[in-house]
């Protein structure tokens, strides 16, 4: 789905999960929606506390769970995704706390296994995802799913690219003090959501959506894999679908 620009098209992402968010409402229902950091949807964020502050929608019934977070990450330090979406999203919608989740960076090495496997039988628990939003990295990840991860990878300790790190290092204070690892949910949770959506603006991130959307499916892009998901979108701007 090509739009004019990211306004646009984040106005109509939110809407999709503003409906959601009301459908399963109206079913008494948990709305289990995993979400994602990085600077692409951000515009949907706050067009989700728009709605609440404005249309009334609530967050109640909503419970999520994150992609990814860098290891180790101290929950209130700058860099850490906790941080960001309770900046961008949480602290200003009405989520009951115990109601989101992200991968904890602040486990002993010895405890990230099993965490790893608690978080996706919390998922099951919840009979998986409902809505998957996603990002894609310049190296075509998706989370903290770096090229060379399989499409049956499971939650997980992930090293993480050079590339990678070599964008994050603007919000590290240089690449020296990047985290070398993160905790990423797997491929198979991201496949198996019942809706997903990869978003992407700019004329940078054009090559890799090229290549992820019209490439041959393949570990080497990893967002290649959604080709394959019954109900996923790109949502992209102008720039961003310039070379599909
Ligand atoms: C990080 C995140 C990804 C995100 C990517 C792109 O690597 N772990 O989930 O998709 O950045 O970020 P941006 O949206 O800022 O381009």
């Amino acid at each position: 789905k090509i739009y004019a620009n990211s306004d646009e098209a984040s106005r109509s992402v939110a809407l999709e999960i503003a409906s959601i968010i009301r459908q399963k409402a109206g079913e008494g229902k948990p709305a289990v929606l995993g979400l994602a950091t990085g600077s692409s949807p951000k515009k949907v964020y706050k067009e989700l506390i728009r709605m609440h502050k404005e249309e009334g929608l609530s967050f109640q019934n909503v419970v999520t769970y994150n992609l990814d977070e860098y290891y180790p990450m101290e929950p209130d330090a700058v860099q850490s995704y906790v941080r960001f979406m309770r900046e961008q999203l949480f602290d200003h919608v009405d989520i009951p706390s115990g109601n989101w989740h992200l991968p904890d960076g602040t486990l002993p090495l010895e405890k990230v296994a099993d965490f790893c496997h608690d978080y996706e039988e919390q998922i099951e628990r919840y009979g998986g995802l409902d809505f998957q939003l996603l990002g894609i990295g310049r190296n075509g990840h998706i989370g903290f799913n770096e090229p060379g991860s399989l499409v049956n990878s499971k939650t997980r300790l992930m090293t993480l690219d050079l590339t990678t790190r070599i964008d994050a290092a603007g919000d590290f204070g240089g690449l020296a003090k990047v985290s070398k690892k993160a905790i990423t949910m797997g491929i198979n949770k991201i496949m198996e959501a019942k809706r997903v959506i990869l978003l992407a603006w700019g004329e940078h991130k054009a090559e890799n959506v090229a290549r992820a959307v019209e490439g041959s499916v393949s570990a080497d892009v990893p967002a290649s894999y959604l080709q394959h998901h019954t109900n996923a979108a790109f949502v992209l701007d102008n720039s961003a679908a310039s070379q599909l």
